[in-house]
């Protein structure tokens, strides 16, 4: 299930996002996890069941969009649905607004539409 991000799931939550291509950098990193526990508009939530298994950051654009900026899954829990199901929950979440990606999510969005071809 889909988990607000807190304080204390900092380590593990860094550790996800430094999957991203473009969170490479320790710097960037930091500054992405300060944007998060900032900015008001941007959220981040972690996939957990037994483990803590992926992470999924977005940003409310406007009332109508949200725009998913980092989706991570864990290298050892990849290919079991983790990925979509971060995705789905976060439609169900936001029901009333419509997901936009950004160019590093775009692929995975399209794949994952494909299950909901209405958003
Ligand atoms: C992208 C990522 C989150 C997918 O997580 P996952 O839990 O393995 O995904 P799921 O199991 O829900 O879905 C797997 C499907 O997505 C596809 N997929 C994986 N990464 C993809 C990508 N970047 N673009 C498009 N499709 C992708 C797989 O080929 C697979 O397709 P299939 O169902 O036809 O076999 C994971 O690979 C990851 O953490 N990558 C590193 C972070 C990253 O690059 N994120 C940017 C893209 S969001």
């Amino acid at each position: 299930m889909l988990i607000k991000y807190k304080k204390n799931f900092e380590k593990i939550a860094m550790g996800l996002l430094s999957f991203m291509p473009n969170e490479k950098d320790i710097k960037k990193l930091q500054a992405t996890m300060k944007m998060y526990e900032t900015d008001e508009s941007s959220q981040l939530f972690l996939w957990k069941d037994e483990d803590i298994k992926g992470l999924i950051g977005i940003s409310v654009l406007n009332e109508n969009e949200i725009e998913i900026l980092h989706v991570s899954v864990n290298p050892s829990f990849r290919h079991q649905g983790v990925g979509k199901s971060m995705v789905s929950a976060i439609r169900n979440q936001f029901p009333d607004k419509k997901l936009v990606p950004n160019e590093l999510t775009a692929a995975f969005l399209e794949k994952c539409e494909a299950d909901h071809p209405t958003t």
